[in-house]
């Protein structure tokens, strides 16, 4: 392997660092400290390191902030993930200009660090994680621009402006979300306030593009998923010419869809492979238990009570979950939700490229319009994702 190679290799690792440092605080922002999806994050950070620290002949890897840049060994990480802003707006937000990770690093060091960027303490230095603060030298540009050089120069850009400004709303959505699994009866103004902003950061998309496959780097399935189905109900509801508040109330809706399952118990919904017949049972009242939750909130709206409840109701009122003594069909915001669901439940977690599994999933959407889904919502869907 030569020289070269070495440092192309350990170059992705470093990478691999920024997005796992990032999962791990996201992951955090969701559970408890000690849970052990967290101590699974930091693991996973800290072999990461190991690995990365050995191909480098035990070089540390220092992370400094430039502009916007995020450089290591003279060189800025490549632009266009939204891990890499995640971090960057991280260690902006504490004012972490430099981090050191050195080898022998230990989970608990980086747990310190990630409970300082959660809680939005001050970061201290330990003893293989160093924070510091960088007096920048302007004038020293880093000798290697391969960041966006012409080749893949699509592919490499920058990310637009609106979509970085999305990663941050999103970030706040994720600190309300965990909020709202926390202290339940703390009602819904932080989600009813995002929705707007993800709205107008949708409207302000050219072409209607969702960042889809840039939301779902992220750890925290469920998130995920509901942040996902909003945006895919937001720009049904947007391209049928919906606006302002009922618009609003289709987002929020949406978003909380799945609000019941956080009621579930953890070991249902962490559950890795298929679920025993029992714990399906467990998992098909979720749709019961968030309506029923939702119903509660004083600020609710009868829209997120009957989208929670629905959205795994079919379209020509064949059994499906909730039973229902009478068939009924469900309303248009409930179908919406569920074809956004069905495609995202179809296309996450894939490894095949995205296009072939974006059109997998519409062409199975395609083949249930009619008994599972509204025709004129499929087909609009489809049109939708595939720009006509
Ligand atoms: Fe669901
Ligand atoms: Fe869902």
């Amino acid at each position: 392997v030569s020289v070269a190679d070495h440092r192309r290799m350990s170059f992705l690792g470093v990478e691999q660092l920024v997005a796992q440092l990032s999962s791990a605080v996201n992951v955090r922002a969701l559970y408890v400290p000690g849970h052990p999806r967290v101590a699974e994050a930091l693991e996973r950070l800290v072999s990461t390191l190991a690995v990365v620290t050995e191909a480098r002949s035990g070089t540390d890897v220092t992370f400094l902030l430039v502009g916007d840049d995020l450089v290591v060994d003279q060189r800025p990480l490549r632009k266009g993930k939204i891990t890499l802003h995640h971090f960057i707006t991280m260690l902006r937000r504490q004012a972490v200009e430099r981090l050191t990770m050195a080898r022998g690093l230990e989970p608990r060091e980086v747990a310190a660090f990630v409970e300082a960027m959660v809680t939005g303490q001050t970061p201290r230095s330990s003893e293989h994680l160093i924070v510091g603060q960088i007096a920048l030298a302007p004038a020293s540009p880093p000798p290697d621009s391969s960041a966006g050089g012409p080749a893949p120069a699509g592919r490499e850009a920058a990310p637009a402006p609106e979509i970085a400004a999305l990663a941050r709303k999103l970030d706040l959505l994720r600190d309300a979300f965990a909020r709202l699994r926390d202290e339940r009866k703390n009602g819904l103004g932080p989600v009813e306030e995002i929705v707007w902003k993800l709205i107008a950061a949708l409207s302000d998309l050219p072409g209607g593009t969702i960042p889809l496959a840039a939301l779902k780097n992220a750890d925290e399935y469920l998130f995920v998923h509901s942040v996902n189905v909003a945006l895919l109900t937001l720009a049904q509801g947007l391209s049928f010419g919906f606006q302002g508040p009922v618009l609003h109330a289709i987002g929020v809706a949406a978003l909380l869809h799945d609000v019941g399952k956080l009621l579930l118990p953890r070991t249902v919904l962490e559950a890795s492979g298929p679920l025993s017949e029992t714990d399906w049972k467990i998992m098909m009242t979720h749709p019961q238990m968030g309506a029923a939750y939702l119903s509660e909130l004083p600020d609710s709206s009868a829209l997120s009570v009957v989208v929670a409840y629905e959205h795994h109701l079919r379209y020509d009122g064949m059994p499906a979950y909730p039973r229902l003594r009478r068939p009924r069909r469900p309303t248009l915001a409930s179908q919406m939700t569920a074809i956004s669901d069905a495609y995202d439940t179809l296309t996450s977690g894939r490894t095949e490229p995205p296009a072939d599994v974006s059109a997998a999933a519409l062409r199975l959407i395609a083949a249930r319009a009619g008994t599972y889904y509204d025709p004129v919502l499929a087909e609009n869907f489809r049109a939708l994702l595939e720009g006509r």
